[in-house]
């Protein structure tokens, strides 16, 4: 229902005025991540032709901005501020890939309470994220943003963070608007090469890829970003069908959508026409705001008057972005956000570092521990090596355009905190890489990949020396944080060279050697994975990076992260993820059988599946249970299962029950997720763990797009990841 105070408003607005509320501008001094850096800021405010920033914060700076917009222009309407606060604001968090490990929904809704708590500190009261594209290429970069491969999963983390960032009430001071982005199928970029086409049946988009989208809309997300890509031939920020049809009038979207920045631009060189055009084009499409382009502003006038747009469409675009300033508050003051107390009161307090610390602990995945040579005993002598295992540079990951990584811990200085009683001695070992080409591309934000002026053999010998002289080795290896995020495909997504050759040479020594990896994407690691090593996944961590990781090696954190992007053993293998489809002609798992759906070079099967992810201790699944064999349409199916901790250590499990439509009109998957839990076990005791299935989970979008349930029979599988092998069968009358 319309806001009678915006309504008002509206009325008084001449059509330069409501053109300039759809302008969005980067006065410049952040991440441009454009060829674009907006120019005469400060005049277009005072001019009436900016309806929001980003790119700047902190009270001082905001009040200025504000105070131009407020007292300039004629109907003194405030800006609205916005910012990629993407895993933390300046207590930076685990990357979002790494923190969808945890499967911890309210761990990250508190995650995202904690950063819109310190964005807000700051003046910023609109949030660039959730980022819920859905990944099955992890040669994409921005794979590092989302929640992985999983619908459902992605679903529950869209509604998770869009609660913690918006909470209960938008006008609270510590609460800021959430912008689901890449609206949509960004992640489906062809070759995981980034802005690329996307091409996709509707079937795949409407069960697999939108989902987490609608959970955000369903969740009350306030707005939206439009991805840079094209979906059925016309790019998401001109796709009527997509930004109306189904946003608005299928989903009931009733916020403000934005575009990517100079997405509407992009149009021109997609082949879509010029400027104006592509304007008229976005704005006719649904499309609200303009990030940086600045096309609305220079053609929607003239398009007006040519009557290639009406005014009323105009005014319907400004109306949203109006509308949101009102949910923000800013019509009531201006400067709500603007406490100049609140940046030291809120921001990377003692508390959101030891949350930040929890998260990263919760976000690691233990993919091996031969001969159980982790947790380390705190009095070991300790080599510690690897070109990430002194680096404060890369502990933030990408997309922390709001953090500050001089202040990360480093792996080596949390070690010290963590084990003051440990003998350790560290050798960098190698470089990130030696190629100079790749570390300048690499390097665009500050010197990620740092050559070392020693050649590579005399940083390998001293590595060698110093790993023969502990009793453990430890070797931190991996990508530098740009290795991957935004514009940072790559085809080959293996550890580099030189820093495969230093961990063969650490496990010839004959020491046990725990490898502590970091990346932003699953990476290809079948050699890796053949050597007699423990392996730990620490993603890119954060802040609390060193900290984190001597929690877990030291074994004050047993691990329990899950992963949530399946690990290829090859690029060959992509696109690999657990739902896959029978086929026609179904192989067997890991034998080759001639005309069936297989290779001849390498299994069907992954590295590690979907939902892996070791613990210290070990977990039995016994006595899967459900409460009917038969249900009804619309009646839900209780589940129990007992789970029993039969190692050595207390520890949390991630239980994950899976679905298999048997029969249906459309081919369905292999498996499903549907459901999980994350239990904490004690040793030696054993838990009846409950889960349910929905009437709604036993949905699926049909050939004709309609959301529903098919009667016959269902298979329900439970256990520790996605290749669960207890199992039973329902039918749904
Ligand atoms: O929010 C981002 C988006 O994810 C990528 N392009 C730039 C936007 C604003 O910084």
């Amino acid at each position: 229902s319309p806001i009678p105070e915006v309504e008002t408003l509206l009325d008084k607005m001449t059509l330069e005025e409501k053109i300039g509320q759809l302008n969005l501008l980067t006065p410049g001094g952040g991440v441009a991540t454009g060829a674009v850096v907006s120019k005469n800021v400060e005049a277009k405010i005072k001019a009436g032709q900016v309806g929001g920033l980003f790119g700047i914060s902190g009270p001082d700076k905001v009040r200025m901005a504000q105070e131009m917009a407020v007292n300039h222009t004629r109907l003194k309407i405030p800006l609205l501020i916005g910012a990629d606060v993407i895993h933390g604001y300046q207590t930076t968090y685990p990357i979002p890939l790494g923190l969808s490990c945890s499967w911890d929904m309210d761990l990250m809704e508190e995650a995202a309470r904690m950063a819109a708590k310190e964005a807000t500190a700051d003046g910023i009261m609109w949030n660039f994220s959730p980022m819920v594209d859905i990944a099955r290429d992890p040669r994409w970069g921005r794979i590092a943003e989302g929640a992985g491969e999983d619908p459902f999963l992605g679903s529950a983390i869209a509604r998770a963070m869009v609660k913690g960032y918006q909470g209960l009430d938008l006008m609270a001071p510590n609460t800021m608007l959430a912008c689901v982005k890449h609206l949509a199928l960004y992640g489906a970029s062809e070759a995981g090469r980034d802005y690329h086409s996307v091409d996709m049946s509707k079937i795949k988009m409407f069960n697999q890829y939108l989902p987490p989208y609608k959970a955000a809309v369903d969740a009350g997300v306030a707005s939206v970003m439009s991805s840079f890509n094209d979906i059925d031939g016309i790019p998401a920020s001109g796709n009527k069908w997509l930004l109306t049809e189904l946003l608005r009038e299928r989903w009931g979207f009733n916020g403000f959508a934005v575009s990517d920045y100079t997405s509407i631009n992009e149009m021109v060189a997609h082949g879509l026409g010029d400027l104006q055009a592509v304007s008229s084009l976005a704005i006719k499409a649904g499309l609200d705001m303009d990030m940086v382009g600045e096309g609305f502003l220079t053609t929607l006038k003239k398009s007006v008057k040519e009557g290639k747009v009406t005014e009323a469409e105009i005014t319907q675009a400004c109306r949203r972005v109006l509308e949101a300033k009102y949910k923000a508050g800013l019509f009531d003051n201006p400067f709500r956000y603007l406490d100049p107390n609140r940046p030291k009161q809120d921001i990377l307090t003692a508390e959101n570092r030891t949350l930040a610390r929890k998260l990263a602990t919760r976000s690691f995945v233990l993919l091996k521990n031969h001969d159980q040579i982790l947790p380390l005993n705190k009095k070991a002598k300790i080599a510690l090596i690897g070109p990430l295992a002194d680096s404060r540079n890369n502990m933030l990951g990408t997309w922390a355009p709001t953090g500050n990584p001089d202040l990360a811990i480093t792996i080596l200085e949390g070690f010290k905190d963590v084990a003051p009683g440990a003998d350790i001695q560290y050798a960098k070992g190698a470089n990130i890489s030696n190629d100079e080409d790749f570390a300048k591309k690499v390097n665009v934000f500050g010197p990620r990949i740092q050559i070392d002026p020693k050649p590579a053999n005399v940083l390998l010998a001293e590595a060698i020396e110093t790993a023969k002289k502990a009793d453990v080795v430890v070797v931190v290896v991996g990508e530098a944080t740009e290795m991957s995020g935004e514009a940072a495909s790559r085809t080959d997504i293996s550890i580099p060279e030189n820093q495969k050759k230093l961990i063969k040479a650490l496990v010839d020594t004959g020491h046990p050697v725990a490898v502590v990896l970091m990346s932003g994407r699953p990476l290809t690691i079948p050699e890796e994975f053949e050597l007699p090593i423990a392996l730990l996944q620490v993603w890119h961590p954060g802040v609390e990076a060193g900290n984190a990781v001597a929690d877990v090696v030291f074994g004050d954190y047993n691990p329990s992260g899950k992963l949530t992007a399946t690990w290829p053993r090859n690029v060959g293998q992509i696109p690999v993820y657990h739902s896959v489809k029978n086929t026609g002609r179904p192989a067997p798992d890991e034998k080759f059988q001639k005309f069936t759906s297989n290779y001849l070079d390498a299994p069907n099967t992954p590295l590690f599946p979907f939902g892996y992810g070791l613990s210290y201790t070990t977990f039995k699944y016994s006595n899967l249970k459900l409460d009917k064999r038969e249900i009804h349409q619309n009646e839900s199916l209780k589940i129990q299962v007992e789970v029993k901790n039969t190692g050595n250590f207390d520890g949390e499990e991630v239980v994950q029950l899976y679905l298999r439509d048997v029969v249906r009109s459309i081919t369905p998957p292999k498996r499903e997720l549907k459901g999980f839990k994350k239990v904490f076990i004690k040793k030696g005791e054993r838990k009846t763990v409950h889960l349910t299935l929905n009437h709604d989970d036993l949905k699926f979008y049909n050939g004709n797009l309609e959301f529903l349930s098919e009667p016959g029979a269902f298979e329900v599988f439970v256990g520790t990841d996605s290749n669960a092998a207890l199992s039973r069968t329902f039918t749904l009358k």
